[in-house]
């Protein structure tokens, strides 16, 4: 197990809990996403991964490292790399290239190595050619990619993206769900947390917050068509789902309740052929 804890709860201020006896496991190479409305505990959860956040209560070990010991959180750093919501926030340096040498100088990697590694980086995101650019001329989606570059030279583990397509476009989004998908087919974990429910569709595993606890885990199939959850969790399911339902109501019924828009239109075809 990559990411393996129990009874973690956390407050921010004394009081109140934004995580409620947490439980979660997560096996390496798996690709997760964590649903939930706003408020829910998706961020505080994944900012414990990578200590950006104390464990205050409860136990979590991430890459057999335990999160109660302290002096093993810069290389859980590393290992556990994250992606935010604003691009515009993730840059610190004039040039993309210094932006990810940066990173690396900081987890002190070889310096013979750095330049390489930039160049691998971003190549896998697929900014070759941007070496030179100042990061805020970028469009956002090119910065995410770069951010996401800065991450994946210092070579995690674990890449969590924190609603890191929120800001972007549907084609920025794309090219980020495509390196998402790059990344978990090279056998990364991938970790994400979104409020579009249809990019829970392609996950292994979905998990629903809701209040500071875990409401439900399971393959997207088992989380996405069940209503009573879904509503629960204070979510809309996607859209096929819904008009499944919405279909059945009015005496349709699809033999099976799609997730996606082409296994809608293959369970309409299919009741189309048979009348
Ligand atoms: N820095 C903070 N200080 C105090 N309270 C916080 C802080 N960050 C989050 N909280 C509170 O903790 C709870 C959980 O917040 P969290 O950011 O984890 O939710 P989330 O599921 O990521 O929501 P969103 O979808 O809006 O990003 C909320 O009640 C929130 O107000
Ligand atoms: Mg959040």
């Amino acid at each position: 197990m990559l990411v393996e804890g129990k009874n973690i709860s956390f407050s921010y201020d004394g009081f109140s809990l934004a995580l409620r006896d947490v439980a979660i496991k997560i096996e390496k190479g798996e690709f997760l996403v964590i649903l939930g409305a706003n408020g829910a505990g998706k961020s505080t959860l994944v900012k414990h991964f990578n200590a950006l956040l104390p464990l205050e209560q409860g136990e979590l070990r991430v890459a057999q490292i335990d999160l109660r010991d302290e002096k093993d959180i810069w290389l859980l750093r590393r290992l556990c790399g994250m992606v935010f919501q604003n691009p515009d926030n993730q840059f610190v340096s004039s040039t993309v290239e210094e932006d990810i040498a940066f990173g690396l100088e900081n987890y002190e990697a070889p310096r013979d190595e750095i330049p390489e590694r930039v160049r691998a980086a971003l190549a896998l995101v697929e900014m070759g050619g941007y070496e030179k650019r100042a990061p805020d001329t970028l469009s956002g989606g090119q910065k995410q990619r770069v951010a996401l570059a800065g991450v994946l030279a210092l070579e995690p583990e674990i890449i969590i993206f924190d609603e890191a397509t929120a800001m972007l476009d549907p084609s920025g989004r794309q090219e980020v769900l495509a390196i998402m998908d790059k990344l978990h087919k090279a056998g990364k974990t991938i970790i994400a947390i979104t409020h579009y429910v249809e990019e829970a569709v392609a996950a292994d595993k979905v998990i629903l917050m809701q209040k500071g606890r875990i409401l439900a885990c399971g393959s997207p199939e088992a989380i996405l068509t069940d209503l009573d959850l879904m509503k629960a969790a204070e979510l809309l399911p996607p859209l096929p789902v819904r008009l499944y339902h919405d279909l059945r109501q009015a005496g349709v019924h699809l033999k099976n309740c799609p997730l996606t828009n082409e296994e809608l239109v293959k369970e309409i075809w299919q009741l189309k052929s048979k009348t």
